[in-house]
Parts: C-alpha cells; structure tokens; sequence
C-alpha cells in the first residue's frame, strides 16, 4: 500500500525546497512563513472560498498602492504587526523614549528650518502650540546636532500628501539641536483624524467592528550620529481616542498635556550596540 502523505509531510517537503546555501536569512524567514501559514490555514480549517477571498483581499490592497498611498504598511499597522516590528527592532532601556509605529505619511526631504519656526507653511487655522523639550543621552547629557524630523496632520485632519489643496510639506520640518539639546517648533495642536478607510483595510474594519480613528499626536524621528535612531510620537492626553487607536501605537509615557499653547516633550536616546 502506499504511504499517504500527512501535511507534516508536505511541509517538510516544501520548506526543503528552499536552499539554504542559495541566500540563508531568506530561507530562514521563508521556512518559518510557510510553518505558521500552514498552522493558520490548518487551525482555521480554512475552505477553499475563504482562502480565493484573502487572496482576493491581497489582491485588491496591492491595487490600492501608489506613490503616496501605501495599503500594505495600513494593514500591517491595523493589525498590529508595524508596532510588534517597532517593539523588537527599536526596544529601548529603561530611560529612553519609548518608539512607536513610523506610519505610512513619513516624506523624506522636508525643510530644514531655524529652531522655533513654524512647521505650518500655510495659513495656522488651528489652535497655536510650542512644542518644546531637550534631547539627552540615557545619562541625562544635553545633545547637540540632533535632527528631528517632525511630521502632523492638519488641522482639517488629513497629512498634506492626502489633499490636493494643502501647500507641499505643510506641517513637515527639520531641526537641529544646539549645544543645550533644547528644541522649540511651532505648530498647531494636532487633532484626531480617521485612517484612510477607502480601501479594503477599510472594509476589514468595518466588517469586524473596529475604529478607524488615531488619537491626536506629532510624529518625531530623532537621529543622532552614534545614537539608535528613535521614531516616536507625542500624543495629546486630552484624545478620546487614546484607548482605541487604530494601530495600537500608544505609550502611556508619550502622552502629554497640550493645553495652553504649549507642550513639553523631552526625548532620551540610546547609544547604537556597535
Ligand atoms: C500615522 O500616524 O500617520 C498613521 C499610522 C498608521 C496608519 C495610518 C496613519
Ligand atoms: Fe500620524
């Protein structure tokens, strides 16, 4: 009689395909895909239907990419798996700034501006806010030459690149820290905004009940020569939306008040392993 092949079997035999000798990190990452892939479909007892529909899911977020819009980064925000990427590539020691997830409306090449100008390239509708705080090493030392990239909605809720209407780079900057590591930007308080939900992450939402909404926050990239690189954000403790964001990025350490015009954010960097 002959053996019948157990899906063990044919794990085995399609994890084996790959060479390891050809390229041994691809290989590595590929073999462990295809095991927790097999375990889903198997757990689930995934039927055929089901599984033409999340090909037919895949298929349509790839369609919604383009140059500015990036569906496949929305989805893995959306489930979580952007800031379980953030949790174990950016784990910071116990003083540093915790990170949280980059998001899909990071844009390379923004302005570099004076400390204490503002961010807001075209008219400031909305409520005017100082951010301010001081970059320091873990041992409390004051950095001078690090860069902040900083990055926001509107006030009408949507990133310059989502509106055909907003001036280029609005509400983009970069600064650079002095000798005191102290930095001021002007800007206006964030508010809450929607995800884009015209998409097939959209529809993953709707369909299960969940929110699209991110509570208010300013994005910050903050590098440093010698330094790990920290993406972060401040967030406004005043959101209603702090317990439901839609990507799961909030820290409790990064939420501060933004009442009064002003907001203070000191960041603390780690040094870089090598
Ligand atoms: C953002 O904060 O820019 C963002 C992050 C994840 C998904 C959508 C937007
Ligand atoms: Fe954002």
């Amino acid at each position: 009689m002959t053996k019948k092949i157990t899906t063990q079997d044919h794990l085995a035999e399609v994890q084996a395909s790959f060479d390891e000798q050809q390229n041994p990190r691809l290989v590595e990452i590929l073999r462990s895909a295809v095991k927790h892939l097999y375990a889903f479909v198997e757990e689930t007892k995934l039927t055929r239907e089901e599984w033409m529909m999340g090909v037919e899911f895949l298929t349509a977020t790839g369609q919604k990419c383009d140059d500015v819009r990036q569906e496949f980064i929305l989805l893995s925000d959306t489930l979580g798996v952007s800031m379980l990427v953030e949790m174990l590539n950016q784990m910071p020691s116990d003083v540093a700034t915790d990170p949280t997830v980059f998001g899909p409306f990071y844009v390379p090449g923004a302005p570099e501006m004076a400390m204490g100008s503002s961010i807001a390239r075209e008219g400031n509708d909305g409520e005017p806010l100082v951010f301010s705080g001081t970059v320091r090493d873990a041992t409390g030392k004051a950095l001078e030459h690090a860069r902040l990239d900083v990055w926001q909605v509107a006030p009408n809720g949507l990133y310059d690149v989502q509106d055909p209407d907003s001036a280029p780079y609005n509400y983009r900057g970069v600064f650079e820290t002095g000798p005191d590591g102290y930095f001021e930007i002007l800007t206006s308080r964030p508010v809450d905004y929607l995800i884009p939900t015209d998409g097939p992450v959209g529809q993953m939402l709707a369909a299960t009940g969940r929110l699209a909404w991110r509570p208010a926050h300013t994005h910050f990239m903050v590098t440093r020569p010698g330094f790990k690189t920290l993406i972060t954000h401040a967030f406004d403790a005043d959101s209603p939306h702090l317990s439901s964001d839609a990507v799961f990025g909030v820290r409790e350490s990064l939420i501060i008040d933004m009442n009064g015009g002003t907001a203070v954010f000191d960041l603390v960097l780690d040094v870089t392993d090598e």
